[in-house]
């Protein structure tokens, strides 16, 4: 898998004068059924998260409020992503170094994940994760 796996996907959107509401299905909106659900908030100006890859997990992210950056990296190329609309979600594949800047004050980044939280599935060393993204690609 390649980071052009990784798209932005356009939710559903019914749109009422009342308030609008999105919703995601697993298996049907994202390309995986959904295991867990976790969320950043209250995260201060100028912070990053993540700098991690995962081996097997797939992840969707979404700006539940405010906006932020998610830049990906498969060893190869990296593409920065701008997220600000809660009916818009990342698709983020397994073997995908990912790094998030850039949050407005007051933002919500929700991740839609495919598995259980697990600390082995974790790359956090950066020439690891390249040795290992390599190795997928049957490069080097
Ligand atoms: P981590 O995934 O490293 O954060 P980020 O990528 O957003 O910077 O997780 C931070 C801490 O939270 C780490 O100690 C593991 C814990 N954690 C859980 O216990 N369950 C979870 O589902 C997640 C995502 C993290």
């Amino acid at each position: 898998m390649g980071i052009e796996e990784c798209l932005l996907i356009e939710l559903p959107k019914i749109t009422d004068p009342r308030g609008n509401l999105s919703f995601i299905e697993g298996g049907q909106q994202i390309p995986f059924d959904i295991k867990r659900v976790y969320y950043l908030y209250d995260v201060p100006g100028g912070s990053d998260r993540g700098s991690h890859a995962h081996k097997n997990l797939h992840q969707f992210i979404i700006a539940m409020s405010g906006s932020f950056d998610v830049v990906l990296d498969d060893g190869k190329e990296k593409k920065r992503f701008h997220l600000n609309r809660s009916y818009n979600g990342l698709y983020v594949c397994p073997m995908m170094w990912r790094n998030l800047d850039n949050f407005s004050s007051g933002s919500v980044c929700m991740v839609l994940a495919s598995e259980h939280y697990s600390e082995v599935d974790y790359i956090r060393d950066y020439a690891d994760f390249i040795k290992q993204a390599k190795g997928d690609h049957h490069v080097g």
